[in-house]
C-alpha cells in the first residue's frame, strides 16, 4: 500500500484507537508524514489496510510498540548539521562559559548521538564537569540504546567528518572504547548525562535549563503543537537561555515578541529574553 491510498478517516480511527487504548496522542502530528510511516508499517507487516492493523494493535502490545517505534522516527546521527554545532561552539559556548553551572535538555534525543555530541563538545571546552545534560524521548528502545552508548563502529567512523566540520578538536574515536565492530562511549562522558522518558505533548517542564535542543522533532508536528512545545520550552528556560531547532525548522518569532529573539537564524538558534 502507498501513503496516497490511506484515507484520512482511517488515520483518524487509528489515532483514536491508540489514544483510547494506550494514552499516546499523535493527533497533532503532520498527516503526510504519519501516512508515509503507516504505509511502510503495513507493507513490512504484510497488511493491506489500516483497518486490519487496528485490532492487532489493540491486543498485541509488541505490534503496538513496533508501530510507535515507526511513527516516532528515531533517526539521528552525531554532529548532525555540522554548521549548527560550529555556531554553537563559537557563539553560544562563550556565553555558557560565563555561567557557574550549565543545564542542557535534549528533547527528542532518539538513541543519544546528539546528547553525546554535546557532551564531547562541552568536554573539549572544559565545561563538562559543571554541566548536566538531560536527554529525553518517548521512544524507550532509543532511550535504552542511548543509555548503553554502544554504536556501530562504522557509523562512528562516518561521523568523524561531521565532527571535524563542526570544529571538533581531536579524534572522535578517542571518545569511544572499541570492541570488535562496536564503539562504546567512554564512561566519563556518561556521568553527566541522564536519559529519561518524557513526552513533549503530555508532560510538563522539569527544570530551568540554559539550553534546549529540540532538533528534527518540530518537523513532525502541526503548527499548533509546535507552539505548545515552544511555550513548554519557554517555561523550562532560564532568562537568556537558548532553544536550538533542526535546519528545516523555525519558531514564529513574531508570536513571542516579549519572550524570544533570533540568536542565529541560519543555525536555528533562539534566545529567551531577559525580562
Ligand atoms: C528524527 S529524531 C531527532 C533526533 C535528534 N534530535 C536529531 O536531531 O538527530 C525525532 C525524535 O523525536 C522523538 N519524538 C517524537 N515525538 C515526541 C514527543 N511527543 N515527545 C518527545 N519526543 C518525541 C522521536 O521518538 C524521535 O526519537
Amino acid at each position: 500500500m502507498n501513503a496516497r491510498d490511506i484515507v484520512n478517516v482511517e488515520v483518524e480511527v487509528l489515532l483514536s484507537a491508540i489514544r483510547e487504548r494506550y494514552g499516546w496522542d499523535f493527533y497533532y502530528y503532520k498527516r503526510a508524514s504519519l501516512k508515509r510511516r503507516i504505509a511502510t508499517f503495513l507493507h513490512e507487516n504484510n497488511l493491506k489496510h489500516v483497518s486490519e492493523l487496528i485490532p492487532l494493535i489493540m491486543w498485541d502490545k509488541e505490534i503496538f510498540e513496533h508501530l510507535i517505534h515507526s511513527l516516532s522516527v528515531p533517526v539521528t546521527e552525531m554532529y548532525r548539521d555540522p554548521s549548527f554545532f560550529n555556531a554553537l561552539r563559537n557563539e553560544v559556548v562563550p556565553i555558557l562559559k560565563t555561567y557557574p553551572f550549565i543545564k542542557v535538555w535534549h528533547a527528542g534525543c532518539a538513541s543519544g548521538e546528539e546528547a553525546y555530541s554535546m557532551a564531547i563538545l562541552l568536554q573539549e571546552e572544559g565545561l563538562l564537569p559543571r554541566s548536566r545534560l538531560y536527554a529525553t524521548d518517548i521512544n524507550d528502545d532509543g532511550l535504552k540504546k542511548a543509555e548503553q552508548g554502544v554504536y556501530q563502529l562504522d557509523d562512528i567512523k562516518e561521523y568523524q567528518n561531521n565532527y571535524h566540520k563542526s570544529g571538533g578538536k581531536g579524534d572522535l574515536l578517542d571518545y569511544f572504547r572499541i570492541s570488535s565492530n562496536k564503539a562504546i562511549i567512554n564512561t566519563s562522558l556518561k556521568h553527566n548525562v541522564r536519559f529519561s522518558n518524557h513526552n513533549l505533548i503530555r508532560d510538563s517542564s522539569f527544570g530551568t535549563m540554559n539550553i534546549i535542543f529540540c532538533r528534527n522533532v518540530y518537523i513532525y508536528f502541526e503548527p499548533e503543537l509546535q507552539d505548545r512545545v515552544t511555550q513548554l520550552f519557554l517555561d523550562s528556560l532560564a532568562p537568556g537561555g537558548f532553544i536550538c531547532l533542526g535546519s528545516k525548522e523555525s519558531i514564529h518569532i513574531e508570536n513571542y515578541p516579549h519572550e524570544l529573539e533570533v540568536f542565529n537564524e541560519r543555525a536555528r538558534i533562539y534566545r529567551k529574553l531577559y525580562q
